[in-house]
């Protein structure tokens, strides 16, 4: 069987319902993940559990430690990751409380630990990444969001920027004229370094506000926690059923 990892995003930093058997303190080369793995059951199956933000959240996505994150995992045991996200949307279809399973990025981001092949030149490997996201655990998703009765779109295109802040309108607009639906700012380099070390990989977003230009008002933090309260309890059904049905 799978051995399945979750990365928790915002709104994400705690698996309710998942009975913890272990927390490990993983060392990598590359520092301290962002808290313990836990190892534990959750929808009737062996899963790890690590909260990308840390618990409570208090790592911005530029401070995260993406290297560490992804090779502890791998480290624990794990061979598939599920990503959940927390995005704004850009597409018409992408109101809030929207679900969107991305087949595909677009990284904005600079300056952020972005692979294990940095230093050791002899050993410089150019991974394959033209379908940045595992098939088959897409349709794992896709699958589950379709018996939830969620609203989501099975494909979609991930633009993935540096943050702390928000975008530009003017951005946004760049973003969807390179063919960008969502927007976030965990996705990258996360995905990449998780083929790296050849753990499959899919993302579970969930989009919480529209993004800059897109609705006339300003984004507040307010609105961005009331649509994650909103929308992790479906999250959760949605990993639930993923796992029980793996
Ligand atoms: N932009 C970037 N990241 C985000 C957004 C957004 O509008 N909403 C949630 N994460």
């Amino acid at each position: 069987m799978t051995v399945y990892a979750i990365i928790g995003g915002s709104g994400l930093t705690q698996l309710e319902g998942l009975t913890i058997r272990q927390s490990l303190s993983v060392n990598t080369p590359y520092g301290a993940p962002s808290g313990e793995v836990q190892l534990g059951e959750f929808a009737g199956r062996e899963v790890m559990f690590l909260a990308r933000h840390g618990h409570p959240h208090r790592l911005p996505p530029h401070k995260i430690n993406y290297r560490a994150n992804v090779w502890a995992l791998k480290q624990a045991g794990a061979e598939a990751i599920l990503s959940i996200n927390a995005v704004g949307g850009i597409h018409p279809d992408m109101g809030s409380g929207h679900f969107c399973v991305p087949h595909d990025l677009v990284d904005y981001t600079s300056s952020r630990e972005h692979t294990f092949f940095a230093d050791d030149l002899e050993q410089v490997t150019h991974i394959d990444f033209s379908h940045p996201y595992s098939e088959p655990l897409r349709e794992r998703l896709i699958a589950a969001l379709a018996a939830d009765g969620h609203p989501f779109s099975d494909f979609g295109v991930y633009g993935c920027t540096q943050g702390p802040r928000l975008e530009t309108a003017a951005e946004i607009v760049r973003l969807e004229r390179d063919g960008c639906d969502i927007v976030g700012m965990t996705g990258m380099p996360e995905a990449a370094l998780a083929r790296e070390l050849a753990l499959d990989y899919a993302c579970l977003a969930l989009v919480v506000n529209p993004a800059a230009g897109k609705s006339g008002a300003v984004i507040s933090m307010a609105d961005i926690e009331q649509a994650l309260h909103d929308g992790i309890g479906k999250v959760k059904a949605v990993l639930a059923r993923v796992l029980s049905a793996a």
